[in-house]
């Protein structure tokens, strides 16, 4: 709901309020962003206190406002120059360098829709927009700033527009589509950082003066820093307190900035990273900036996840697979690596065929020169020698298994071992006169420019046509050796932000093009994992380390700000190769099917046993997989050591325990609690039953595995379950086994199912 009443504006979506004022001077001043207010309440005006603070030797506005000083209110956009000292929102130069503005308050819309668009396409189904127009007080410069408000989901939409309506160039160095004055600065500050193999680490600091900043420098959203970040009370935890959650929808370089200023106000803003960037607005030329969610809780931050995952699904997904329960995939990569035939890939799927997974993922190596990394990108044409019958006859034959088709591109690459660069080496991404920088062996395409794009889309479009039902979309490096060739750029400054562009635009021809196949973004692992590439693949591969200690912090990272249907996660081989840790297949699985479950390992290295396990496993998952993949994430209270996870849709409740390390005779047992159980429901909990190899337990074996692992079958109330909790059944501990005694080890699970009765 959006209001205006006298020079007030109103924002109010389920559960939380954002107010904004035009100052008696024309600023459009930041009022308040928290829990639901009614806009009629008496006092809304004693919220901010007045003009008649002093700030020592600040810069005042002019000497019939001595009490005014910009540094020392909150604003909805800032501008340097006159006063306001803090980061800037807009920095725009004019006549050689000048970048003083002073945006004041000019007109306002409300709509009934979102009528605006920058790519990807935000869906504005349901929602209303404010749309607040800004204009310097001197020049025809406008700012035009958009909030749209997602009632249900608890979401504002931000962006801003600049308008150049003069008659010289206004040359734009940093631009913001978000910013965020609060009043206080008792926030702590969440990010999700990392590198390859190690991405969305969730990191929590106190917000001391001065300035953070998380950002990418990389080219891409990158693994170092993701987009998504969070303010947090310092007592805020998953289920209580107060938070703020603020993601932009871009896969580019950005910039998230928290400031805190000497006065203690707190700025948050978001934006394209100003690192290289620049933009060149002639007479009458706009640039809108990418767009930035945000959403406010009052209940912790399981409740920002959970709005972030329905936003993400009902507003920016596009994919005609959103909802719609997602194969079990049996990938070669870790499998095979390059070294494949026909014959193998084919033995490989029907392996997984009987084992009941649905779509066979044929990964990198199956077209030109690819024999291994240093060649080959860039050449879409099947390799006959590996593929004899192409791979529209591998298709036809995975497809008589009873299994979908699919493979991987890398299509934004070239090598120089390849014919695409022997035809035309003026589309790989280099300085003239300089040798660019390789990483992987493997250079960028300029998809700055559009004859790029264009040859793109009918690359692709041929080998998409070739009866498959999936695509792997990966990209693997880093930019460097910055230039763009294209003849629309105004300045050397637009290239980062023109690739994106130029991706996204041929993202969007390809998945309309071909709306039958399913997508998955990949980018040496989780290297563009962010909101934008979700609207056009609904699932993205999380992270190329599968190993299930790491995949429980990657997934947490990742899960604060996606949803469960977007984590692809896979079943690999142990040791991992990654990083050598040994794991059982079960609690590997236990991980992995918190999201949308694939295989990626050697199936045909496996025991008949172990097929016969990850045979129940596939069946377990489909029967919960509607709720694994759509249903609600929320973190349980830890005891003991342990971790709970727990994932609800109307049907059910699924919750995974996760215990690092085996203590041994600790002498108690540990407790299942659930908060949000029902009071008023009974639940019969039992617990996937996990086979306990010969391995588990060594010299132990068979005397152990005869005696304990009884199968769990309990009815609890809800009552129990969110107040007091139940003791779950015993640990392994050194000594004593009794029938229900669990075998759990280091990195052990246990997967329990809750319905109502
Ligand atoms: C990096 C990806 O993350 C892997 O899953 C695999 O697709 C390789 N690229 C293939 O080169």
């Amino acid at each position: 709901m959006i209001e205006k009443k006298d020079n007030w504006f109103f924002i109010s979506t389920e559960n939380s309020s954002y107010m904004m004022r035009v100052s008696p001077l024309g600023h459009l001043e930041h009022v308040f962003y928290g829990g639901y207010i009614v806009p009629s309440s008496y006092g809304l005006d004693l919220i901010r206190g007045g003009e008649d603070v002093r700030l020592g030797d600040g810069t005042y506005y002019d000497e019939e406002h001595q009490y005014t000083f910009l540094s020392g209110m909150l604003l909805e956009y800032s501008t340097p120059g006159k006063g306001d000292t803090r980061e800037s929102a807009l920095i725009a130069e004019y006549d050689g360098g000048l970048i003083t503005l002073d945006p004041v308050y000019d007109s306002y819309r409300i709509l009934e829709c979102k009528d605006y668009d920058v790519l990807p396409r935000v869906s504005g189904e349901g929602a209303e927009t404010l749309e607040i127009t800004l204009r310097d007080k001197v020049l025809p410069v406008f700012i035009i700033l958009r909030y749209t408000a997602y009632e249900a989901e608890d979401v504002i939409l931000r962006s801003a527009e600049i308008r150049n309506s003069m008659e010289s160039e206004l040359n734009l160095r940093t631009v913001s589509s978000l910013m965020l004055d609060l009043p206080d600065p008792e926030w702590e500050l969440l990010s999700y950082d990392g590198a390859w193999a190690r991405e969305r680490m969730e990191h929590r600091r106190k917000l001391s003066p001065g300035l953070t900043a998380i950002d990418s420098k990389l080219g891409f959203t990158s693994s170092e820093h993701n987009s998504l970040i969070i303010l947090a009370r310092p007592e805020t935890d998953d289920s209580h307190g107060e938070a703020i959650a603020i993601n932009q929808i871009y896969s580019g370089n950005h910039q998230e900035r928290v400031e805190v200023s000497p006065f203690g106000l707190c700025r948050v803003l978001t934006s394209i990273n100003p690192f290289g960037f620049g933009w060149v607005l002639r007479t009458g030329e706009s640039f809108r900036s990418p767009e930035t969610m945000m959403s406010y809780s009052a209940s912790g931050l399981d409740r920002l996840s959970t709005s972030f995952h329905r936003f993400i699904e009902n507003h920016v997904e596009k994919s005609r697979y959103v909802f719609r329960d997602r194969p079990v995939l049996i990938n070669n990569w870790e499998a095979t690596y390059f070294d494949f035939t026909e014959k193998k890939l084919l033995e490989l799927a029907s392996t997984a065929a009987e084992a009941g997974m649905e779509l066979f993922v044929l990964d990198d190596g199956w077209y030109g020169r690819r024999s291994d990394d240093t060649r080959g990108l860039g050449d879409w044409i099947v390799n006959r020698e590996k593929l004899p019958s192409g791979l529209e006859g591998l298709s036809g034959k995975i497809h008589e298994l009873g299994m979908r088709f699919g493979f991987w591109v890398e299509p934004e690459m070239v090598s120089e071992d390849s014919a695409l660069y022997e035809t035309h080496p003026e589309w790989m991404v280099r300085i003239p006169g300089r040798r660019p920088s390789p990483g992987r062996h493997q250079y960028l395409l300029d998809l700055s420019r559009s004859d790029v794009t264009d040859y793109l889309f009918q690359t692709l479009s041929s080998v998409f046509s070739s009866g498959i039902d999936y695509v792997k979309w990966d990209a693997n490096r880093n930019m460097s050796d910055y230039f763009t060739s294209s003849p629309d750029a105004g300045c050397q400054g637009e290239f980062f932000h023109r690739y994106i562009l130029g991706l996204y635009s041929l993202l969007d021809r390809l998945t309309t093009a071909f709306p039958d196949i399913l997508f998955e973004f990949c980018a040496s692992g989780g290297n563009r994992f962010d909101t934008a590439m979700l609207a056009f693949s609904p699932q993205g591969w999380t992270s190329d380390d599968t190993d299930l200690h790491e995949r429980m912090m990657i997934q947490h990272g990742t899960l604060r700000g996606y949803p469960l249907s977007s984590l692809s996660n896979h079943v690999t081989a142990s040791p991992n190769h990654q990083n050598l840790r040994k794991s059982s297949i079960e609690d590997r699985f236990n991980v992995a099917c918190f999201g949308v479950l694939g295989y990626e390992l050697n199936l045909l290295n496996l025991s008949s046993e172990e097929l016969a396990v990850i045979k129940d496993q596939v069946a377990f998952y489909k029967e919960h997989r509607h709720t694994l993949q759509h249903g609600t994430f929320r973190h349980l209270p830890s005891s003991d050591g342990a971790v709970f996870w727990s994932v609800e849709s109307d049907e059910e409740m699924l919750v995974l325990e996760y215990q690092e390390r085996n203590e041994v005779n600790t002498g108690r047992h540990r407790m299942l609690r659930i908060p949000h159980a029902d009071p008023d429901s009974v639940y019969r909990i039992t617990r996937r039953e996990k086979h306990i190899f010969r391995e588990d337990l060594g010299d132990l074996w068979p005397a152990y595995s005869s005696v304990a692992h009884d199968t769990l079958d309990l009815t609890v109330s809800g009552a129990v379950l969110r107040t007091s909790g139940i003791a779950l059944p015993p640990l392994f501990m050194g000594r004593g086994f009794v029938p229900s005694t669990r075998v759990l080890g280091d990195n052990g699970t246990d997967l329990y199912v809750l319905r109502k009765i």
